[in-house]
């Protein structure tokens, strides 16, 4: 244990004595799957600190906000959180809090936070998760504000598993970081340079967390087809010779224990044919593939520097079905690109109509500033652009639905997670194919992999009985 790890147990000792009462810490977090590991990778270090985890940051000690920038309302929703806990801490002056992750990193944003928001802590960004520990233990002894944002990564990230929520499931980095720069997005800015894990320290992982008792992993990254490609590598582990990721996607599959592996996110441009063989012949590889389009029209595709074009994105689709019965797709869409047209956004609506999605995360372009898309012409009126979500999603949940029927007196194998948060008296999980499952089955079934006799479905979910 580090020396600020074990100073700040001894202050939660103290404090835990003279309250009589555990300190509770909770970290709140927005945005994507790699954010929401980062943020179990804080809990791991809350733990250690000797803090008891809550899911209530208005009762805690200590609270992490895991910020997101990638759309202007996930900025919003940070300020108002801040807002919120100005009242907490005033009601709670003893209380700290600590600001990180993608928006902390933007360009300015940290100082600005800090300046204006003087009941913020602790504040650092996503190359140096590492050094909480530190902060939090100069902000407890000094009173005052810790602020560290790093401009790049310093070689190592960080590599330590996350403390997980269900024991069943793990999420793994296997890599940092993109290179792709879409000219709309934020990523490659707050995120850094792509670097990739060597697979032997992601090997050693998930032996860990099979080990552990986790069954499905989450191998993770924003571009996992690229893996090992960019020559970088990180995580101060043994760099052997690179290999590419279907290689990587063979070699955890031979792991004992591990039952089922998923993997976010692929860009089209370099899902290769021998990942698709990957996934048709490994029955551990769950048969969904996350394949973001972001539009239909060839020419907005360009502008976004996507690197494929409608055709290209239509051939792969129709490759993978093919070559995988069953496989599901989804996808990300953003209406509004800047000088998008309505013969642009039918495109979009054409090839939502061939490819039927199984899922799919819809987006209105938001402007982030830095970002090349930023200075772009944008003549699309917003309530024209609004239309255009609610065309979208009118054709796309129509297709879900038709999709998720399709499994109806099928018998699925689901991982029971817990109960339904809308009837406490079915259990949830997914299937193979990432559908989400309400089914009724003993409580005692939480944590198996359950036969499911599937009865019946809505748009975003599948319902069934444990097959008897
Ligand atoms: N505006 C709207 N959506 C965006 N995304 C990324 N950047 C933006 C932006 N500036 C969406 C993309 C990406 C998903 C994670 O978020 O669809 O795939
Ligand atoms: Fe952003 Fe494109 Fe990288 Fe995805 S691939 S993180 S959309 S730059």
């Amino acid at each position: 244990m580090d020396y600020s790890t074990e100073k700040i147990r001894e202050y939660i000792n103290a404090r835990e004595q003279a309250a009589g009462r555990p300190m509770l810490a909770c970290v709140r977090t927005f945005g994507c799957q790699m954010n929401a590991h980062d943020s179990e990778k804080l809990e791991a270090m809350l733990i250690d600190m000797g803090y008891k985890l809550i899911d209530d940051e208005r009762r805690a000690d200590l609270a992490i906000i895991n910020t997101c920038c990638v759309r202007g309302n996930a900025e919003n929703k940070l300020y108002g959180h801040l807002g919120i806990m100005k009242g907490v801490k005033s009601a709670n002056p003893e209380m700290k809090l600590a600001v990180c992750g993608c928006m902390a990193q933007a360009n300015g944003a940290a100082e600005a936070i800090m300046r204006n928001y003087r009941h913020v802590d602790v504040i650092f960004g996503t190359f140096n998760l590492h050094r909480f520990p530190e902060l939090l233990l100069s902000a407890i002894e000094s009173g005052g504000q810790a602020i560290d944002i790093w401009e790049g990564p310093d070689g190592t990230d960080l590599p330590a598993p996350g403390h997980r929520h269900f024991e069943k499931k793990a999420s793994v980095n296997i890599m940092y970081g993109c290179d792709n720069f879409c000219s709309y997005c934020i990523v490659p800015y707050v995120r850094g340079r792509e670097r990739s894990r060597p697979a032997a320290d992601i090997l050693d992982e998930v032996r860990r967390a099979a080990g552990g008792g986790a069954a499905e992993v989450m191998l993770l990254g924003q571009n996992v087809n690229s893996y090992g490609q960019s020559g970088r590598f990180t995580g101060g582990g043994v760099h052997e010779k690179p290999i590419g990721f279907a290689e990587l996607l063979n070699k955890v599959c031979d792991i004992d224990g591990v039952r089922r592996i998923r993997f976010m996110t692929s860009h089209p441009k370099d899902l290769s044919d021998e990942l698709i063989e990957t996934v048709r012949i490994q029955p551990k590889v769950c048969k969904h593939v996350h394949l973001p389009v972001q539009s239909g029209s060839s020419r907005i595709l360009g502008l976004m520097n996507r690197q494929y074009n409608k055709e290209g994105y239509l051939t792969l689709a129709k490759r993978l079905k093919e070559r995988v019965p069953g496989i599901a797709l989804t996808t990300d869409i953003i209406v509004g690109f800047p000088g998008e047209t309505e013969a642009d956004f039918e495109e979009t609506l054409d090839l939502a109509r061939q490819v039927r999605f199984s899922g799919v995360f819809t987006f209105i372009y938001s402007k982030r500033p830095g970002t090349p898309a930023a200075v772009l012409d944008d003549p699309a009126a917003p309530g024209e652009i609004k239309r255009r979500f609610d065309r979208l999603l009118s054709v796309v949940n129509p297709i879900i639905l038709e999709e998720n029927k399709k499994h109806i007196g099928r018998t699925l194998s689901v991982l029971a997670e817990g109960a339904s948060a809308a009837d406490p008296a079915l259990l949830t999980g997914r299937a193979d194919d990432n559908s989400l499952v309400h089914f009724a089955a003993d409580p005692s079934a939480v944590g198996q992999f359950i036969d499911v006799n599937i009865t019946g479905c809505k748009t975003f979910y599948l319902i069934g009985e444990e097959a008897k």
